[in-house]
């Protein structure tokens, strides 16, 4: 494979994000292309599945034109395509996959089906993948994820802990809600912490003092809504900053407790929950404070993008040529593609 001039299309349209990148070779960006949905969600207070579904297929296209022109790249110059299959809304993958597969069969390129994922650990592979290789304990923590995975080198995984119930950034979402912050509510909270006192509140911190690493968020918004109830002098700026202390207390404190239990020296945050600036804070000062070595993509890989799904699928190219796909074949949306 020439890597000099390889070029990858990477193509994301798994929730509410239409994305799409080019790659050279197997980790230089020449763009990456991120439109948010986010203002057209705004008044419903979150993703309405079937109102994000017809705005990819409005998008879609130009966005990968911006991505070529960006790039200074032609379609047929295109080696690989590589697009989202899941996890995520099936209505948004098929989107993507429709489009993916018309790009594969038109050029007779071939093509691969990313796990978002996957996707989201090779944010840190497309930056620090060579300075900082595996084996590393990653923390995945989105919108609809929250797990704890031993990578023990790119393509090997295993899940060591996961969330019961809802997600840290879903958490994010509905108690930036609950306390009055506009959509996307994750971000905001992040914003309005910065003011507010962090010890204001002890809210619970959950899983914390049982064993194993899996994590449960549901319970903290109950906790809020209570405490709203029965203080509702308390400020939104101290509520907030309360609120996110205890995520970030469980979440540094059961990947810390991982690496030490697999006697890793290095983690590794991705994931849109991974742009939270206490969350970086706390995992900085841990890594001078017990020797391990943290990392963080920058903060336009850490929410959804195009550039990590490419890096996934021209890893994979290169790793096993045989196994791709073209446009013609099966290639069907997963909603819920495990890791
Ligand atoms: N600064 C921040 N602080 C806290 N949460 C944040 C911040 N920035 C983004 N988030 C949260 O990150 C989530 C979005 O991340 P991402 O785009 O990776 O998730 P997703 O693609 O919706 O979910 P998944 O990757 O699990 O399918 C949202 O829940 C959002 O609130
Ligand atoms: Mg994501």
């Amino acid at each position: 494979m020439k890597e000099k001039n390889f070029y990858t299309l990477g193509i994301e349209t798994s929730c509410d994000e239409t994305a799409a990148a080019i790659l050279r070779g197997d980790r230089e960006l020449l763009s990456n292309i991120v439109y948010s949905q986010a203002e057209i969600h705004k008044k419903y207070g979150g993703v309405v599945p079937e109102v994000a579904s017809r705005d990819h297929l409005r998008k879609i296209q130009f966005v990968i034109n911006e991505a070529l022109t960006e790039a200074g790249v032609h379609l047929p110059e295109l080696d690989l395509i590589g697009v989202t299959q899941g996890p995520g809304l099936v209505g948004c993958l098929l989107v993507g996959l429709s489009t993916a597969k018309g790009i594969s069969f038109g050029l007779e390129k071939p093509l691969i089906g990313v796990n978002h994922l996957e996707g989201h650990l090779f944010a840190h592979y497309i930056e620090s993948g060579l300075e900082a290789p595996p084996p590393f304990v990653a923390l995945i923590v989105s919108g609809g994820h929250t797990s704890l995975v031993h990578v023990r080198e790119w393509g090997h995984y295993e899940v060591i802990g996961e969330t019961r119930d809802d997600a840290a950034g879903e958490a994010f979402d509905k108690v930036g809600k609950l306390i009055g912050l506009g959509y996307p509510a994750g971000i905001e909270v992040d914003r309005l912490s910065k003011q507010g006192n962090r010890s204001a509140i002890a809210f619970p911190r959950p899983m914390l003092d049982e064993p194993g690493f899996d994590f449960s968020f549901a319970g903290l918004k109950t906790a809020i809504l209570y405490h709203m109830r029965e203080h509702p002098e308390t400020s939104q700026a101290d509520l907030a900053a309360s609120f996110q202390e205890a995520v970030v207390d469980v979440l540094v404190e059961k990947t810390l407790r991982a690496a030490d239990d697999l006697k890793i020296g290095r983690i590794v945050v991705v994931g849109g929950v991974a742009a939270n600036s206490r969350l970086r804070e706390r995992f900085q000062s841990s890594d001078s404070g017990v020797g391990v070595d943290v990392h963080f993509p920058s903060l336009n890989l850490c929410t959804d993008n195009a550039a990590m799904i490419a890096a996934v699928a021209h890893f994979h190219y290169a790793s096993n040529p045989a196994h791709v796909l073209n446009g013609l074949q099966d290639l069907s949306p997963s909603s819920s593609l495990r890791l």
